[in-house]
């Protein structure tokens, strides 16, 4: 059993039987997520895709205070350890490294990196999650690309999160022939409606979804599930 629970904009927590892994923490700047109370989240893990703001805001108080791992690409981890986060772990674009919930794969994404400060954040990447009990894909920030399909032959991916709120990422229409070339039928949805110009028609989205013969999964902030 795997538990979700949505914090907003591209952020998850993930708990995989006793660990927590937290993807790309934007809260306390995103009014949408206002009900979140950021000092009272709980997580052994940090990943994060990209150095967007809109990725990592809350991503240093929250790996301090929890004395988590942060994960990244190289570049997107040396900048927190610079800002005295002790514990991380810097990866890049087909690496795997093995840690105590399971095995993650930096994969690609199509997309920029530049850190809050303009500092490089090296190049945006994605993760595949391999545990116990299956595998997942968290696309972070990408167009649809090609070499999704590489992740299809060799994982046997249950679910993936995929951006659908356009203009920045795949729109629907991509993530869905992303959710395709990976082999999923179950999308979670991440990085839309946050801004104005991310904002989508969720029913369509949820329409198209169901007509392509797959499962859209939209939770509220704060709301959380099991798969
Ligand atoms: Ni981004
Ligand atoms: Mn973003």
């Amino acid at each position: 059993m795997i538990e979700l629970t949505y914090y907003g904009h591209s952020s998850y927590l993930v708990k995989i039987n006793q660990k927590t892994i937290l993807f790309d923490p934007f809260i306390s700047p995103n009014p949408k997520a206002s009900n979140i109370d950021v000092d009272a989240i709980k997580t052994d893990y940090v990943l994060i895709s990209h150095g967007h703001e809109d990725h990592v805001a809350d991503a240093e108080s929250i790996t301090k205070s929890n004395n988590a791992m942060l994960v990244s690409n190289f570049e997107v981890a040396e900048w927190f350890a610079e800002k005295g986060v002790e514990k991380y772990h810097p990866m890049n674009h087909g690496g795997s490294k093995e840690f105590d919930f399971g095995t993650v794969k930096y994969v690609h994404a199509v997309h920029s990196s530049t850190l809050p400060d303009g500092s490089s954040g090296g190049v945006a990447g994605g993760f595949v999650i391999q545990h116990e009990q299956g595998c997942f894909y968290y696309a972070g920030d990408t167009a649809l690309s090609y070499d999704m399909k590489l992740i299809g032959e060799e994982f046997k991916i249950d679910f993936a999160f995929l951006p659908i709120g356009d203009n920045f990422t795949m729109g629907i229409k991509d993530a869905l022939k992303a959710a395709d070339f990976v082999r999923t039928k179950k999308i979670i949805g991440i990085h839309y409606d946050t801004f104005p110009y991310i904002e989508i028609d969720t029913e369509a989205a949820k329409k198209a979804t169901e007509e392509a013969g797959k499962d859209l999964i939209l939770l509220n902030i704060g709301e959380s599930i099991r798969l």
